[in-house]
């Protein structure tokens, strides 16, 4: 590659960069919009190489919107958006029949059940499609929306009518219902339609899943129709009245309102029968005509289901038990190291591409330092010890989404000549020492905001979806943009105008990549966002721990900026009371609130920090949820053992409630609820005159 490019002159190298921009452009919407790669992974790959290796050799004619710079590509934006009236959650997954033993005793904990309850559970297949949510107003078909990221999907109603599972009119007395479930191919539909793509000189799809999820978001509708989509109910979203009392009532009055539901849907009173309809579902799977990757177990009584809930993005009631992974043996060719946001030295491993389960893997993630020499994060031996070197044969797994990685080595055919891999000790970036803490597997580059990965993976972070999700300022400007010297540090973003006064618009736009109405786009986003939420503003800072949930808990608590600067001021000199204040937020632990009180006692991140609260607007954040609750906006502490409920059940419905849950009592705890045998916190909330009540009192409070 190196002698390709310097045979290339100046003019070759630019037309070439452009080809390849261009293509690599394409390639990338054809496989994360379209679902449809046109290439595989290893040409990808080879495209990109080549493109590294051109802008090294002609570092000035590197593009600003480079493919170097680009990952994935953006949503899809010929389709309107679409918010769920009630979120599309994805699965927790089990692995083993001890995953989903552990399932069960969380739920039945949960529900503080006895020993000899038992909870029945539905056992069903997953299918390897992509969900849909059908919206059914007064009977009548309204909408139709792909998953999307959860909260905000696809609006695909014309192309999700072309589907005959689907029906436009249903027979119910319901004003709303909303019918979700999976939309596939079956497997002779799609070998027939690759067959009629290749004829046609098209490039045959992946797999179903790709060829169904590429067929549904078709902008015209008549292409769907063209294509033999199918679909499974197996849940709901929002509901004007309940479909039953169970999960299996409610997928029988589906079918009965004409849903086609799963036959290998059944339902069981243990965990044992639930393994065993696993086994089965696995025996059957080669011949069932569509593609799944594991059994779905939902917990059948539906009032159990609503005292469960959810977690973030998964429901406590329902798992995923996925088939065995996926494997495949192939070479190492390299390890590369990649410096990331908090300074983790992460190996990479760059492999021979392989095809493992229908996907092409060229990259594996190798964990740490500890990992590649054959030991866990608890020092334990991995596969028997054996070591991972550069030119070994290797074995490749993937199960689910999670990126590939190694599992095992065969030492017989290790190269004689190979030598154990050795573990950089300073930053490949910046050269400053690389030093692992005591108990942690990680080795961190200690060059702070001097490391340039760093600040770079800082910056990448600020202007990250969940942070200040900045329009028109992605990774690649970002990073465009940090090596022309423009930004260093996420104040420099708002400073950019008024440093470059009306040239910065003029320099901006003359850069490739860029017109004026892009340049004048983009100082208009970051001025929208220049107010911005409190909860943004410390997510953004990319506070080693410091994650968006705990970002919302902090900024709830704290409701101002200042007052959370004060705290973190007067517990960085020594106040206990300022550390009880962080400590007593349910969900920030000694870990989190070390972290944030280093990164504020820090002298040069507190003056980046500083420096950009002194240019943003930094809004309040309202109390938790207000309900009209009699508890909303309390503080309530739990303590000793509760009969009717489990603390994390007692726990998430006052949350629902609006009232703050903390784990110790202060002079701030509004209400103890005190349990049998409960201790010092109860004696505690005496001395400080906090009001303490018992369970029962508790639940006539709420009326829970
Ligand atoms: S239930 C609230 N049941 O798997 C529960 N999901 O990994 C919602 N899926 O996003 C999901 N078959 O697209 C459920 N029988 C099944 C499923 C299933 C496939 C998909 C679904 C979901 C993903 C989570």
């Amino acid at each position: 590659m190196a002698d390709l490019t310097k045979q290339l002159n100046r003019s070759d190298a630019k037309a070439r960069l452009a080809e390849l921009a261009s293509v690599l452009e394409r390639a990338d919407a054809a496989y994360h919009t379209k679902d449809d790669p046109f290439i595989s992974d290893a040409e990808y790959d080879a495209l990109k190489r080549e493109n590294a290796a051109l802008e090294q050799a002609f570092p000035d004619l590197k593009l600003a919107d480079s493919p170097s710079d680009r990952v994935g590509a953006a949503p899809s934006d010929g389709f309107s958006k679409y918010k769920h009236a009630k979120r599309m959650m994805s699965l927790s997954n089990a692995f083993s029949a001890e995953d989903v033993a552990d399932f069960d005793e969380r739920v039945r904990k949960f529900l503080n059940l006895s020993a000899d309850q038992t909870v029945s559970y539905t056992a069903e297949p997953k299918i390897d499609g992509l969900s849909l949510s059908l919206r059914y107003e007064a009977g009548k078909l309204v909408a139709a929306a792909t998953r999307g990221d959860g909260e905000v999907g696809e609006n695909v109603t014309p192309n999700a009518l072309t589907i005959s599972d689907i029906p436009d009119q249903i027979d119910t007395t319901l004003q709303v219902l909303e019918v979700r479930g999976e939309v596939y191919m079956a497997d002779t539909d799609f070998a027939a339609l690759n067959a009629a793509q290749q004829a046609k000189g098209n490039k045959p799809f992946a797999n179903p899943r790709n060829a169904a999820a590429g067929s549904l978001r078709q902008l015209d509708a008549s292409i769907t129709k063209s294509r033999p989509l199918r679909f499974f109910a197996y849940a709901w979203g929002e509901l004007s009245a309940p479909l039953a009392d169970t999960q299996t009532g409610a997928l029988a009055e589906l079918q009965r309102l004409g849903f086609t539901v799963n036959e290998l849907t059944q339902g069981f009173g243990s965990v044992e029968g639930l393994i065993e309809h696993y086994n089965l579902i696995e025996q059957k799977r080669a011949a069932l005509g569509y593609d799944i990757d594991g059994v779905v177990y939902k917990v059948d009584d539906l009032d159990y289901q609503r005292r469960l809930g959810f977690r973030s993005t998964t429901p406590r009631w329902a798992i995923a038990h996925k088939f065995p992974a996926e494997m495949a043996w192939t070479r190492l060719e390299a390890i590369e190291i990649q410096v990331g946001r908090t300074g983790a030295l992460s190996p990479v491993a760059r492999l021979h591409p392989v095809t493992v389960g229908g996907v092409v893997v060229s990259n594996a993630t190798l964990h740490n330092e500890d990992y590649i020499a054959g030991f866990d994060n608890s020092g334990a031996v991995l596969r028997e010890g054996r070591d991972i070197r550069v030119s070994d044969w290797v074995q490749i797994y993937r199960a689910g989404d999670v990126i590939p990685k190694i599992r095992d080595v065969d030492l017989s055919k290790r190269d004689a000549a190979s030598e154990p891999y050795v573990f950089p000790t300073v930053c490949p970036e910046c050269g400053s020492p690389a030093e692992r803490e005591e108990g942690d597997s990680v080795r961190r580059c200690t060059g702070g905001l001097i490391c340039p990965a760093q600040a770079v993976e800082k910056l990448k972070h600020f202007v990250g979806r969940s942070a200040f999700d900045i329009d028109g300022l992605g990774a690649k400007q970002v990073e465009q943009f940090y090596l022309d010297g423009w930004i260093a540090e996420p104040a420099d973003i708002f400073t950019l105008g008024e440093r470059f006064g009306a040239g910065s618009m003029r320099q901006l736009k003359n850069r490739d990549g860029w017109g004026a109405k892009s340049a004048e786009k983009l100082f208009q986003a970051i001025e929208d966002k220049r107010t911005i939420p409190f909860s943004r503003m410390l997510f953004g800072l990319g506070i080693r721990h410091v994650g968006e949930a705990a970002s919302s808990l902090i900024a709830q608590h704290f409701t101002s900026w200042s007052r959370l600067t004060e705290v973190l001021d007067a517990a960085q000199d020594g106040s206990e009371d300022a550390r009880a204040t962080l400590l007593e937020i349910d969900g920030v632990g000694e870990v989190m609130a070390n972290a944030l009180i280093a990164a504020f006692a820090n002298p040069a991140e507190r003056a980046s920090i500083d420096k950009l609260a002194s240019v943003l607007t930094i809004e309040d954040a309202a109390q938790l949820a207000q309900s009209d609750s009699p508890v909303a906006g309390l503080t309530v502490v739990f303590t000793g053992t509760l009969e009717t409920m489990a603390r994390a059940e007692a726990k998430a419905s006052a949350e629902a409630l609006g009232a703050k849950v903390a784990s110790s009592v202060s002079k701030k705890t509004d209400i103890l609820i005190a349990g049998a045998a409960a201790g010092s916190k109860a004696a505690k909330a005496e001395a400080l005159g906090v009001r303490v009540v018992t369970e029962a009192q508790w639940r006539d409070l709420t009326g829970i």
